[in-house]
């Protein structure tokens, strides 16, 4: 169950962290990964961590507040294997500043990233998954787009447009074969979180509002973002998948 054999992927956001851990699993499922980050970013080490679990993969650099970069990133990994059978939109900012302060670039910065960049990566794969008939769309939300959380409500308002955007889509593109879901986190210790998590008052605000007590992993993440890729998950559509141990729940 759950092989991804024969099947080609593309991560955006995959130079650490969570994409880095997804990348790494769906190679692990057996398919091929096309990772990607913004320019500049290196994308050494996941590539050298998909290819010690499953077949070849290859490096798109790729901005995704550049719709230019994301039509020549598909581009290359449509031209070099022929399509892109599975899109992880995972590739985000999240810069937390109170909503009495927030200004036009903070505003724009999350939602260029984090919402206009997932939309057009699925508008950019998705002509030539209608033409197949088979099309896995993940975007990474977070539990931040289901409820809210206070010092981030840019963020958070773009983690909500995601949940909602991905059952618009997934309702336009099921008849093509494609299926259009969501993943929402909770806290995972990463790059962008580590420093938050060290503040002890936050660090036990998270903890309480977790019923399993624990953060979660990039590992646990990762599969479920292989299930919702796999073919065992073909009548999933439209679904926000919360991995966040019952925080959403009360
Ligand atoms: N870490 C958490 O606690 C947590 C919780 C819930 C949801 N998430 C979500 O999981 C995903 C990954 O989070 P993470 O913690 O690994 O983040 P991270 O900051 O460690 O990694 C994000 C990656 O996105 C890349 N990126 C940023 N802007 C980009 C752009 N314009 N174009 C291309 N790539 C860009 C960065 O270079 C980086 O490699 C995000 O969508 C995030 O919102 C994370």
């Amino acid at each position: 169950m759950f092989s991804l054999t024969a099947k080609t992927a593309l991560v955006t956001g995959a130079a650490t962290g969570l994409g880095q851990a997804i990348a790494a699993a769906l190679a692990e499922a057996g398919a091929a990964v096309a990772v990607s980050d913004k320019p500049g970013a290196s994308l050494a080490e996941t590539m050298a961590l998909c290819a010690s679990r499953g077949p070849a993969g290859m490096e798109v650099e790729m901005d995704v507040r550049d719709l230019r970069q994301i039509s020549e990133g598909v581009a290359a990994v449509e031209s070099r294997w022929g399509a892109v059978d599975i899109l992880v939109n995972n590739a985000r900012i999240n810069r937390p500043m109170p909503g009495i302060d927030v200004d036009r670039e903070n505003w724009d910065d999350h939602f260029n990233t984090n919402v206009r960049g997932g939309f057009f990566c699925a508008r950019a794969v998705a002509p030539n998954m209608i033409r197949r008939g088979f099309g896995r769309i993940v975007f990474i939300s977070s539990q931040s787009g289901l409820v809210g959380i206070p010092g981030q409500p840019v963020y958070c308002a773009s983690k909500g447009a995601i949940v909602n955007l991905v059952r618009s889509l997934g309702v336009e593109w099921a008849k093509w074969g494609i299926t259009v879901n969501s993943v929402a986190p909770t806290f995972v210790e990463t790059n962008l979180t580590r420093k938050r998590l060290q503040d002890s008052a936050f660090r036990s605000f998270v903890l309480g509002k977790i019923p399993r007590g624990r953060l979660a992993t990039p590992e646990e993440v990762a599969s479920a973002v292989v299930y919702l890729a796999s073919n065992e998950a073909s009548m999933v559509n439209c679904a926000n998948l919360p991995v966040d141990g019952g925080w959403t729940a009360w």
